[in-house]
């Protein structure tokens, strides 16, 4: 039996470098540091579920998702599900199965937390974003005017749910 080169491991502070350096070279949004660091704050007031996993092809890192838990409160503003707030592969490593293993990661995680929805926004001018999304049964909600600040994209979002 051939083993898969293709495996997800755990985000720990120490690789959180590796998972923004991947997040910058393909996104046109950056990041700041605390952003990736909030899902190892120890304040309580911070204290968020994240579900986050690097994707290895062999030994290199090439790919990541983070996603966080929306729980159902009364006054939420957002809809109670599962928010991917990154999911993305190196280019010379896409169309390999590695989105999607990322995506059934957190479609496990969805079903384990009892939730029904998971949510993405995708900029409105990444057309193969929005296409991959919908081909995996995301459906398109609304469109989000001025959703991403400095960014190197459409500043415009569409947010994509999928129902389970
Ligand atoms: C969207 C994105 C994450 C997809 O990653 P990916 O690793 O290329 O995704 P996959 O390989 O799983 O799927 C891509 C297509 O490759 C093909 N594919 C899947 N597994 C394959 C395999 N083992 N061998 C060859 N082709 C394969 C399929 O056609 C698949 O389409 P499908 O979803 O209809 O099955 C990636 O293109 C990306 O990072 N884009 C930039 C960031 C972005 O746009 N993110 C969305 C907003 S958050």
């Amino acid at each position: 039996m051939t083993r898969s080169p293709i495996n997800l491991d755990n985000v720990y502070e120490n690789n959180l470098g590796t998972f923004k350096k991947i997040s910058d070279t393909v996104l046109p949004v950056s990041y700041p540091e605390k952003f990736f660091s909030d899902q190892f704050s120890t304040d309580a007031k911070q204290k968020e579920l994240y579900f986050s996993k690097l994707a290895y092809f062999g030994e290199v890192a090439v790919g990541g998702v983070r996603a966080k838990l929306i729980a159902n409160k009364s006054k939420g503003v957002k809809a109670a599900g599962v928010y991917i707030e990154i999911l993305v592969v190196l280019e010379p490593y896409r169309s390999k199965g590695i989105g999607s293993k990322l995506l059934e990661y957190v479609i496990d995680e969805c079903k384990n937390h009892f939730q029904h929805q998971i949510f993405v926004h995708v900029a409105t001018n990444n057309s193969e974003g929005l296409k991959w999304y919908e081909t995996k049964g995301f459906v398109k909600q609304e469109e989000l005017k001025d959703y991403y600040k400095d960014t190197r994209g459409s500043p415009d979002a569409v947010v994509l749910c999928l129902t389970m």
